[in-house]
C-alpha cells in the first residue's frame, strides 16, 4: 500500500504531476478505428468531428501482420490531425503480449503530446495497473510531455472482476473502466459466442398456469451483464473515475444494441464503444440525457430552491435525495450542451 500522501505525485523524476481529480469531459462513445487500414485512415478526420472519444485501436481485431502497421498509423494519424476538443485514445495490447512494450514506448515518444488516454485491455488487479504507471512516467520524463497520460482498463477476466475495487483505485492516473463482454465470457466459461447483450437461454418463465398445464407461459430474456455492470459503476464511482459499456458486435441489431447501451446508462454508465459509424449516433442518443426528463429536473431543482424540505409536483414527492438525482441530470446535460450545440438548443441551456 502506497502512503496517502506520495499517492497523487509524480513516480518519475520530470514526470507531469498526475491530476487529482481526472479531468471529466463528455464521453458518449468510444469510436473505435483501425489505423493499419488506409480506408478507414482517410476518414478519421470527419470522424472525430462527430465523436468524443476516437480511439486507434492496436489489439484484438488487428491481425499480427498488421500490428506494426496499426501502430505506425496510429503515430501518423495523431502527429497529422489536429482533434480539437475529441479526446484520443489507443488501446494498446495486453501486457503479456509481444507488442505492449513497443506500443507504449513508440506511441509516446511519436505521439504522447496528443494522447489522452491509453486503453489497456485485459487487466486483472492493481499490480498490472502499478507496472503501466511507472512505465509511463518513465515515458512522460523522458520525452517531456507536460500532461499525464490517463489509463483506462477493460475488465474483461473473471479475476479483474474479482480485483475490480482496487484496480479503479490503482493509481490516480486510472480514468475509467470498460466492460469487455467477449472476453469476460470466454475467462469466465460463459456459454455465450456473442459480444455483449442478451441471450435467448438466460431467461425467466412464468409459473404453469394450474388449471392449463399446456397453456402458452410468458417468458422473458435477461440482462447477462447486469451484476458486473453494477458492479463496475460501483468501483469507478467509489473511486471517482468514469464506467463506460464496452462493445456490442451484433451491428446490424441496431435496436438490441440501443437497448444494452440504454441498460448501461440508466445503471451509470457515461458512455460505450462504437464499432461503426452506424452505433455513433445511437450511443449519442442514449448517453445524452432525455430531454423531457433534464426540463423535469430543471423544474424540481427550481422548485426545491435551496433543497431542504419537501415539495409536491405533478403529485410526486420531492426532497434532498430527488433534488440529488435531477442535479445529476442536469449536470450531465450542461456538459454535453458545451460540446453539442443541437443538444443545448434541445435542452434549453
Ligand atoms: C472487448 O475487448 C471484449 O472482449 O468484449
Ligand atoms: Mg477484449
Amino acid at each position: 500500500m502506497r502512503n496517502p500522501r506520495n499517492f497523487a505525485k509524480p513516480l518519475a523524476i520530470g514526470a507531469p504531476e498526475p491530476w487529482n481529480d481526472i479531468p471529466v469531459r463528455p464521453g458518449r462513445m468510444i469510436h473505435f478505428f483501425d489505423p493499419s487500414n488506409e480506408r478507414m485512415a482517410v476518414k478519421v478526420p470527419d470522424i472525430a468531428k462527430k465523436v468524443d472519444i476516437l480511439l486507434g485501436n492496436l489489439e484484438d481485431a488487428i491481425e499480427v501482420k498488421n500490428k506494426q502497421a496499426a501502430r505506425e498509423g496510429f503515430c501518423r494519424i495523431a502527429s497529422e490531425n489536429d482533434f480539437g476538443q475529441t479526446q484520443l485514445w489507443t488501446r494498446v495490447n495486453s501486457l503479456d503480449s509481444p507488442w505492449f512494450l513497443d506500443d507504449v514506448t513508440t506511441i509516446l515518444g511519436a505521439a504522447g503530446d496528443k494522447l489522452d488516454v491509453i486503453m489497456v485491455p485485459k487487466v486483472e488487479g492493481p499490480w498490472d495497473i502499478h507496472f503501466v504507471d511507472q512505465l509511463l512516467a518513465q515515458l512522460e520524463a523522458k520525452h517531456q510531455l507536460k500532461k499525464p497520460i490517463l489509463i483506462h482498463a477493460i475488465l474483461e477476466t473473471a479475476l479483474g472482476v474479482a480485483n475490480v475495487e482496487e484496480i479503479a483505485s490503482a493509481s490516480p492516473r486510472m480514468q475509467g473502466l470498460s466492460l469487455g463482454p467477449a472476453d469476460l465470457a470466454a475467462s469466465r466459461r460463459m456459454k455465450t459466442t456473442r459480444v455483449g447483450g442478451g441471450h435467448p437461454g438466460y431467461l425467466v418463465r412464468e409459473d404453469p398456469n394450474p388449471s392449463d398445464e399446456n397453456a402458452p407461459r410468458a417468458k422473458a430474456q435477461q440482462d447477462l451483464w447486469h451484476y458486473t455492470l453494477a458492479r463496475m459503476v460501483d468501483a469507478c464511482v467509489s473511486a471517482g473515475i468514469l464506467p463506460f459499456y464496452g462493445p456490442f458486435g451484433d451491428i446490424g441489431d441496431s435496436i438490441a444494441c440501443e437497448d444494452q447501451f440504454r441498460n448501461a446508462f440508466l445503471l451509470g454508465c457515461v458512455g460505450a464503444w462504437s464499432l461503426h459509424p452506424k452505433q455513433i449516433d445511437i450511443a449519442r442518443n442514449v448517453f445524452s440525457p432525455p430531454v423531457d426528463e433534464v426540463k423535469w429536473a430543471m423544474r424540481v431543482i427550481e422548485e426545491m430552491g435551496d433543497g431542504s424540505g419537501t415539495v409536491m409536483i405533478d403529485g410526486k414527492m420531492q426532497d434532498d435525495a430527488t433534488v440529488k438525482q435531477c442535479r445529476v441530470m442536469v449536470g450531465l446535460a450542461g456538459l454535453i450542451a458545451e460540446r453539442d450545440p443541437e443538444m443545448k438548443d434541445a435542452y434549453g441551456l
